[in-house]
C-alpha cells in the first residue's frame, strides 16, 4: 500500500494534466489506468487517431479535386489502407508514450489496473488498496447504446470500431449528425465509401448556429454525403457482413429500411462510472447519470472530485483539462477557475467548424440585443488562393456595448481561428478591439477581423 496526496482514476486529457499540474503544485500523484497505455478515450480512440485518419484523407480529397487545378499534374494518390491504419497507430503511439513521458517526468505513479473506490481515502487497484488524501474521478465516458440496435464492432460499430474497419466499406450508414458521426462519416466518404447519415433532428450538429448548420450540411452535401433527416432508427439488423437499418420518418410516421456494409452508431456518449463504487459511497449523481459537483469539483463525499465527462457540460477533452488543472489548484490550496462561458468546440472536418459563446438563438430566448458581424471566406485572398472560400465568420456583440458575446466560423482552419475571439471574450474586449488590431496579410485570420469590422463601420472586402 503506497500513501499519496491525489489519486487521479482515469488518464484522459482530464486525469492526466490534472496529475500534472498537482505535481506542479507539489502533490503527491498517482494515476490509475486500467488500458494497456495512458491517454484515454482521446488519445487512443477518440480525437487523436480520427484526426490522423481526417488528415490523411483530406489529403486524398486536396489531390483528387485541387490538385490539377494548381497544375500539379499526374495520378492521383490510391488508398493503402493498411498503411493508413499504420500511420494513425503510430501517431497513437507517439501520442501515448509522450504522456508516459510526462508522467514520469513530473514523478507520477501510474497505477496499472481499473480503480474503485471502497471507502473514503482509499483506492483499489487490483488487490492493492491505496491511500489518497483526495481522489479524483477522471473516468470520462463511452458511446451511449441505442435500443434495437446491437453494436459487435465489426459491422455494427462506434467510433471505436470506426477507427479500425478491415477495409473501406461500399456503403456506410452513420446513425446521428453529430460531431463523431461527420467527421468519421468524411473520412469514409473521402476514402471512397457512400455514406448516408441518418439523424433524427431536422438539422445537424444539434446546438450550433442555424446558419451554420445550414452551410455546413450543403457543403457536405456537396462533398458526397446524403442526409436522411428527421429520421428515427427503430433498429438494426446486422449479418457478420451486413446490415439492414430501418428507420421511421417522423414527418409522416413511414417505415424505411436501407441496406449498409457497415453502420456506425454515433448517437452520444454518456459518463463511464462502472465498477467505481459509487453507489455505495453515496455519492450524489444528476438526473442523467452524470457525477454531481459544487463549483470546486467536489462530489458531496468530502475528498472526493469528479471532472471532465463523467459531470455535466460538453463531452470535451479541452474542458476537461481545463477542469482537471482548476481542481487541481483547488486542492493545492490555490484559486481554480473554469470560464465556462468561453469554451470552444471545433468540428474538425473540411471545412472545420468551430464556435464559442452565445449563439443568435441562445441571445434571442434572453431577450439580449445584440448585432451580428459577418464576413465570407469569398472576400478572402489566401482563402481563395487555397480553394477553401467556402464558409463565413460570424461574430455576435452586444448591441449597446460592442462586446463579444460569440463567434461561429465555418471555414479553413476554423479550429485555431476560434482562439483569437476566446482570448478576445475572455478580456471582455468588444468588436472593436478586434477590428483595431492589425491582423497580417494575407492570412485566414483577416477573416475574423473583417467579420469584426462588420459590427461597426463594415467589413473591407465584401
Ligand atoms: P452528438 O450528441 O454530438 O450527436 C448525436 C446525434 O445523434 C444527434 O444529432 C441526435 O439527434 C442523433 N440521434 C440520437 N438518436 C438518434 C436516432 N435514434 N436516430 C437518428 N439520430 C439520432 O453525439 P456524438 O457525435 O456521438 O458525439 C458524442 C460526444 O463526443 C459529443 O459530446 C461530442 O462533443 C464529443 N466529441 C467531440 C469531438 C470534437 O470536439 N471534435 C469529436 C468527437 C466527439
Amino acid at each position: 500500500m503506497a500513501s499519496y496526496d491525489v489519486i487521479i482514476i482515469g488518464s484522459g486529457p482530464g486525469g492526466y494534466v490534472c496529475a500534472i499540474r498537482c505535481a506542479q503544485r507539489g502533490l503527491k500523484t498517482a494515476i490509475v489506468e486500467g488500458r494497456e497505455t495512458l491517454g484515454g478515450t482521446c488519445l487512443n480512440v477518440g480525437c487523436i487517431p480520427s484526426k490522423a485518419l481526417l488528415h490523411a484523407s483530406h489529403m486524398l480529397h486536396e489531390a483528387e479535386h485541387n490538385f490539377a487545378a494548381m497544375g500539379l499534374k499526374g495520378k492521383s494518390p490510391s488508398v493503402d489502407w493498411k498503411q493508413m491504419l499504420a500511420y494513425k497507430d503510430d501517431t497513437i503511439g507517439q501520442n501515448t508514450k509522450g504522456v508516459e513521458f510526462l508522467m514520469k517526468k513530473n514523478k507520477i505513479d501510474w497505477l496499472k489496473g481499473w480503480g474503485s473506490i471502497p471507502a473514503v481515502g482509499q483506492v483499489k487497484v487490483g488487490e492493492d488498496v491505496h491511500e489518497a488524501k483526495s481522489i479524483i474521478i477522471a473516468s470520462g465516458s463511452e458511446p451511449s447504446s441505442l435500443p434495437g440496435v446491437e453494436v459487435d464492432e465489426k459491422v455494427v460499430v462506434t467510433s471505436t470500431g470506426a477507427l479500425e474497419l478491415g477495409k473501406v466499406p461500399k456503403k456506410m450508414v452513420v446513425i446521428g449528425a453529430g460531431v463523431i458521426g461527420l467527421e468519421l462519416g468524411s473520412v469514409y466518404s473521402r476514402l471512397g465509401a457512400e455514406v448516408e447519415v441518418i439523424e433524427f433532428l431536422d438539422a445537424i450538429t444539434p446546438g450550433m448556429d442555424a446558419e451554420v448548420q445550414r452551410t455546413f450540411q450543403r457543403l457536405l452535401a456537396k462533398q458526397g454525403l446524403s442526409f436522411t433527416m428527421g429520421a428515427a432508427v427503430q433498429k438494426v439488423d446486422a449479418t457478420k457482413t451486413k446490415a439492414k437499418v430501418t428507420y421511421k420518418l417522423r414527418k409522416d410516421d413511414s417505415e424505411h429500411v436501407v441496406d449498409a456494409d457497415i453502420v456506425l452508431v454515433a448517437t452520444g456518449r454518456k459518463p463511464y462510472t462502472e465498477g467505481l463504487g459509487l453507489d455505495a459511497l453515496g455519492i450524489a449523481m444528476t438526473k442523467r447519470g452524470q457525477i454531481a459537483v459544487d463549483a470546486h469539483w467536489q462530489t458531496n463525499v468530502p475528498g472526493i472530485y469528479a471532472i471532465g465527462d463523467v459531470i455535466e457540460g460538453p463531452m470535451l477533452a479541452h474542458k476537461a483539462e481545463d477542469e482537471g488543472m482548476a481542481a487541481a489548484d483547488h486542492i493545492a490550496g490555490k484559486h481554480g477557475h473554469v470560464n465556462y462561458d468561453v469554451i470552444p468546440g471545433v468540428i474538425y472536418t473540411h471545412p472545420e467548424v468551430a464556435n464559442v459563446g452565445a449563439t443568435e438563438q441562445g441571445l434571442k430566448e434572453a431577450g439580449t440585443k445584440y448585432k451580428v458581424g459577418k464576413f465570407s471566406f469569398m472576400g478572402n485572398g489566401r482563402a481563395k488562393a487555397n480553394f477553401a472560400g467556402d464558409g463565413f465568420v460570424k461574430i455576435l456583440a452586444d448591441a449597446d456595448t460592442d462586446r463579444i458575446l460569440g463567434a461561429h466560423i465555418i471555414g479553413p482552419a476554423a479550429g485555431d481561428l476560434i482562439h483569437e475571439i476566446c482570448v478576445s471574450m475572455e478580456f471582455g474586449a468588444s468588436a472593436e478591439d478586434l477590428a483595431l488590431t492589425c491582423h497580417a496579410h494575407p492570412t485566414y485570420s483577416e477573416a475574423v477581423r473583417e467579420a469584426a469590422l462588420a459590427c461597426g463601420l463594415g467589413p473591407i472586402h465584401s
